[in-house]
């Protein structure tokens, strides 16, 4: 830990007389300021901050990136002494040592964020970023007994843990990462079992409820310089690592969810990758691919990330990695896999590039429990309704006899807002939704209606109605 326990109490209690929280913060500084402040623009904050009370001493440090003179450090971090403060790396100088940011009703320590022209360090501890609040809005927030953070870095998954397990693990192969969690975790007054180590080395043999990672899934040759960045594996090893655990990581009905790096090769289907990692694992699994950057715009991303020198030579190295074995793109999404002890597991791998309804973490449990329906039903006995607001969209052209539709689309407005393309007989068996009649009922009208087999519709039809159940678009409301 940064500092000990006596010494996280101070600071709390600095903390929390200062009101240096997040609704503290957004008080203090008003709508423009907290905006022009989220992206790096202090100006209006440092005009706000000038009365010299610790709250504006505590922003203008921790927030602006300031110099504030000694007395006022001292004021500020009272009862903690800013020689504390400095022998634990917080302050140094007259200045912020580490990142200590306010974050929904915690705070978190992390290194410093990059700065424009310095390299970070190899062991450099990440603050609560993008793929941070990804993963915590994409985690199905339901309670559960063991919960484990996998490369926990600065503890923000695990603070959001915190919230739903009875107990939470979280491990990093980062000496310095758990000892900014442990103090995270002091600072707000929860316990965590912190492990040392390699991957899953620190848990081997042992099962958990719900596990999460937002791991160093960085393609590239398996070269290490950053931890926060690389994992040391070649490729996407790091990942297929991963999903090879979960079948003896996981309880009977745990689930792991983490985010992923995949690469596309050419000429095979990024699908079938994802899914061969989950082969024969009898779990339950949804991959979903959120976006696809090229080499180029991969490689020159992630040096930037660590504000890695200019150096031709690195970049065309992890360059001719990728063409040598026939990269074309790397995939980046979310993987939930669930053991939920089903024997004809089912795994999709599918894009969802569009923007969904928050929280994802919601969306992937209603995914799970549809297609837990889908196993236990029989899709002819049920009757079915339209999802909330569905909407349909037409496409047409103007043509000799008037308006010609080409294409007809089903939009869901709310949820996974899913787009899908259908064609008239799908059209006509889903207006026929209404949740009074069995589907087998309906298909029977509407074989009689173009009269055709009835079996033969149901043999074309059941595979679409899996889809749009699966989806949400179309709703069981009962037999
Ligand atoms: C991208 S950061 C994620 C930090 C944090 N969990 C979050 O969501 O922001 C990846 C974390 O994994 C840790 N890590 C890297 N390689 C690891 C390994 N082989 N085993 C365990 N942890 C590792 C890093 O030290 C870092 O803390």
């Amino acid at each position: 830990m940064l500092l000990e326990p006596a010494e996280v109490d101070r600071l709390r209690t600095a903390l929390v007389q200062a009101n240096f929280t997040s609704s503290g913060i957004a008080k203090r500084l008003g709508p423009d300021a907290t905006a022009a402040a989220g992206r790096h623009d202090y100006r209006l904050a440092l005009r706000a901050t000038d009365s010299g009370d610790p709250l504006d001493t505590l922003i203008r440090v921790f927030v602006c990136g300031q110099s504030e003179p000694e007395q006022r450090l001292a004021e500020a971090l009272y009862p903690l002494s800013v020689h504390v403060a400095r022998a634990a790396g917080l302050i140094i100088g007259d200045q912020a040592g580490v990142d200590l940011e306010p974050y929904g009703d915690w705070w978190v320590l992390a290194d410093l964020p990059a700065q424009p022209g310095r390299q970070l360090p190899a062991d450099h501890v990440l603050g609560v970023g993008g793929a941070s609040t990804t993963l915590a809005g994409a985690t199905i927030r339901k309670p559960v007994g063991t919960a484990l953070d996998l490369g926990t870095g600065c503890g923000v998954q695990a603070l959001h843990l915190s919230q739903q397990a009875d107990s939470v693990t979280a491990t990093d192969v980062s000496p310095r990462a758990l000892s900014f969690a442990a103090t995270t975790a002091a600072l707000n007054g929860v316990q965590w079992e912190l492990l040392h180590g390699d991957l899953l080395e620190p848990v081997r043999g042992r099962r958990f409820d719900l596990v999460v990672s937002n791991p160093p899934f960085v393609v590239g040759p398996g070269f290490a310089t950053h931890t926060y960045r690389d994992s040391g594996r070649a490729g996407d090893g790091v990942c297929a690592e991963l999903a090879a655990a979960a079948p003896t990581l996981l309880t009977e009905g745990g689930t792991l969810q983490f985010l992923a790096n995949w690469v596309h090769i050419d000429g095979e289907d990024w699908e079938d990758r994802v899914a061969g990692w989950f082969a024969g694992s009898g779990l339950d699994v949804w991959a979903i691919q959120r976006e696809t950057q090229d080499p180029l715009d991969y490689v020159r991303l992630w040096l930037a990330d660590a504000s890695e020198k200019h150096d031709p030579h690195r970049a065309a190295q992890w360059l001719d990695w990728f063409s040598e074995h026939r990269i074309t793109a790397v995939g980046f999404g979310l993987i939930t896999a669930r053991n939920s002890g089903a024997t004809d597991p089912t795994v999709v791998c599918e894009d969802l590039r569009q923007q969904v309804e928050p929280p994802l973490g919601l969306r992937v449990a209603e995914w799970f429990e549809r297609r837990d329906w889908l196993r236990d039903n029989d899709l002819l006995q049920a009757r079915y309704r339209l999802a909330e607001g569905l909407q349909l969209r037409q496409e047409a052209t103007m043509g000799e006899e008037g308006w010609a539709v080409d294409r007809q689309l089903l939009a869901m407005p709310n949820g996974l807002r899913w787009v899908e393309d259908i064609d008239p007989l799908i059209l006509a068996l889903v207006s026929g939704c209404t949740g009074t009649l069995p589907l087998r009922d309906q298909l029977s009208l509407l074989a009689a209606a173009h009269e055709v087999p009835a079996e033969d519709l149901e043999k074309g039809l059941l595979p679409v109605i899996d889809h749009l159940v699966e989806r949400g678009i179309l709703v069981p409301c009962g037999p």
